[in-house]
């Protein structure tokens, strides 16, 4: 068991929502919904001691970059310490609220994928609502919203997204819903929705 992650969940209870990281079963799972060829931008929330952070940057193209959103101050410089050596991941130590802004101030136009740990259940409705509303715009067409919880409520708010697809996943304590929520692609130019279709770049000009 990871000390860390205990002592911060010893900390703030209501935050962690959880004594032990993801298990490696459950971050394989995780990392197989992603197609990291085509991957340029993945943020995520809730890292904590970075099980999954590390799964991804191990994956990730040597020109993606990956965004650690993490609201604990203890587990972002453990993180950003972890990462020092790898210039494609920034540890934002800020609520995952914020990823518009840092998007921007990082000239970033929208996010391939965003995969999410925080316990979206215990937010109140309107904070859970207007985080997935953020997580929508901040997500490219045909972009991906990757959840593990351990309820499934959080489709019945996630109205925006064009798809959602979730399994039970029971190797991990306790086990978890993972759900995929797909944002609509664009329509090409034969009116046909293009499932591939990109923004031409995630960076702004
Ligand atoms: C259950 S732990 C998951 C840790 C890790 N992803 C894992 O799978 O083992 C939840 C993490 O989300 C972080 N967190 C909770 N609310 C957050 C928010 N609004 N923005 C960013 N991080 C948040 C907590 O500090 C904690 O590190």
């Amino acid at each position: 068991m990871s000390v860390l992650f205990f002592k911060r969940f010893l900390k703030r209870p209501f935050q962690i929502a959880s004594i032990v990281p993801s298990s490696q079963a459950l971050v394989e799972r995780v990392a197989s919904k992603i197609d990291f060829k085509r991957a340029r931008v993945i943020a995520e929330y809730g890292p904590g001691e970075g099980v999954h952070s590390r799964a991804l940057a191990q994956r990730m193209r040597p020109d993606a970059e990956l965004l650690l959103f993490e609201l604990d101050p203890a587990f972002s410089r453990d993180l950003a310490r972890q990462f020092a050596g790898d210039r494609r991941v920034r540890v934002i130590n800020a609520n995952a609220m914020t990823i518009r802004s840092e998007l921007i101030q990082r000239g970033i136009v929208q996010c391939d994928y965003i995969i999410s740990g925080i316990p979206f259940s215990i937010l109140e409705k309107e904070k859970k609502r207007n985080l997935l509303q953020q997580t929508h715009e901040a997500l490219a067409p045909g972009g991906a919203f990757i959840i593990y919880q351990v309820t499934n409520e959080l489709r019945q708010h996630a109205t925006d997204f064009a798809s959602a697809a979730s399994e039970y996943f029971l190797q991990n304590i306790p086990p978890m819903f993972i759900t995929v929520f797909r944002k609509a692609a664009v329509a090409n130019g034969n009116g046909a929705v293009d499932s591939a279709a990109r923004l031409s770049s995630n960076y702004a000009q």
